[in-house]
């Protein structure tokens, strides 16, 4: 980046820019398709198949069917949706301090919003569980089990909920809590979750708007750190898809997609996957790939990682990386 005295800076911070600001490639992709045709996506275009097919290749095969929409608050609200289709249900399930979007359905499972309207504020059909972080949270690293400890703490949520009549809906997190406070879940806490919800007649929604596309390194998505034995039942997507387009995406198993479809409902988005947000989507995933930067991310993560730990040993005041 440049500012206005041609001062180069690089930007660490922008959460959106995934491949680079102005990618030529992704430009070349967008341009080439706006000369071509972008229309509304009630008809049917290439792209937008094309695009479903490398995304959904990306994720276990039970992830298979995507919805396209325009920001990271429409995927999460549309998640919404096809959990409360899926069993009639209504009760959600969130984090503390978790935002979500900034839509009236969000806001309201969004306690980093809502907690700033006062004591009252919560909704009765929203339960707050404690975030699982296992350095300032309930259960730290010197407990022998955080992971199952934090997962009791959602089942005793949903016992209680059952008593007073409720039923749970949908469990939703960002597979790292990134607004929430850079927090990484213990491995097995979403397994044991996903089952207690599961049992409850819930789904499990993975928000992986801000962590997803390769961020953690290791896996393209965030939630891939759990282990292979985990699967959400929804994940949406958005910021890093469209390297700055504004588009995002929810992808779902084939059972929640027909249970929404049979809801008699149609599904219509005026702009949700047009050929050009399609175009952009495609050419991103083939700049991170090409330019291995799933590999970057892993290889500078663990650099920085590296000379931050340095600094621990040296600083008392740095408490964990
Ligand atoms: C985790 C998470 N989910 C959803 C959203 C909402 O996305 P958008 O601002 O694109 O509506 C955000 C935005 O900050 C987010 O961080």
């Amino acid at each position: 980046m440049f500012d206005e005295k041609g001062q180069k800076y690089l930007d660490c911070i922008n959460n959106v820019a995934h491949v680079g600001h102005s990618h030529p490639y992704v430009i070349k992709a967008a341009t080439k398709q706006m000369e071509l045709l972008n229309t509304n996506s009630r008809f049917l275009h290439d792209n937008l198949v094309q695009y479903a097919q490398r995304l959904t290749a990306t994720l276990p095969e039970k992830l298979s069917v995507c919805y396209f929409v325009n920001s990271g608050s429409e995927a999460n609200d549309l998640a919404l949706r096809l959990a409360r289709q899926y069993h009639g249900h209504q009760d959600v399930i969130t984090l503390e301090n978790a935002y979500h979007g900034h839509v009236t359905s969000l806001i309201d499972i969004s306690p980093y919003k809502f907690n700033q309207l006062g004591k009252d504020s919560k909704k009765e059909f929203v339960h707050v569980a404690p975030s699982p972080d296992i350095y300032r949270g309930k259960y730290r690293e010197d407990h022998p089990d955080p992971s199952s400890a934090y997962a009791e703490e959602v089942k005793k949520i949903i016992e209680e909920a059952q008593k007073n009549g409720r039923k749970i809906a949908a469990f939703i997190a960002e597979s790292m809590q990134s607004c929430g406070g850079q927090v990484i879940p213990p491995v097995g806490y979403f397994q044991k979750v996903a089952e207690y919800v599961r049992a409850a007649g819930g789904v499990f929604i993975a928000d992986e708007v801000q962590v997803g596309f390769g961020r953690v390194g290791k896996h393209f998505w965030a939630f891939q750190l759990q282990g292979e034995d985990f699967v959400p039942d929804i994940v949406t997507m958005g910021k890093p898809i469209g390297n700055g387009h504004p588009m995002s995406c929810v992808v779902t198993t084939r059972e929640i997609a027909e249970s929404f479809g049979a809801s008699g409902l149609e599904y219509f988005n005026t702009f949700g996957g047009n050929p050009v947000s399609c175009a952009i989507g495609l050419a991103v995933l083939e700049v991170i790939e090409k330019e291995d930067l799933q590999g970057n991310a892993t290889r500078v993560g663990n650099y920085l990682l590296e000379l931050l730990a340095e600094q621990k040993e040296k600083h008392p005041l740095v408490g964990d990386i």
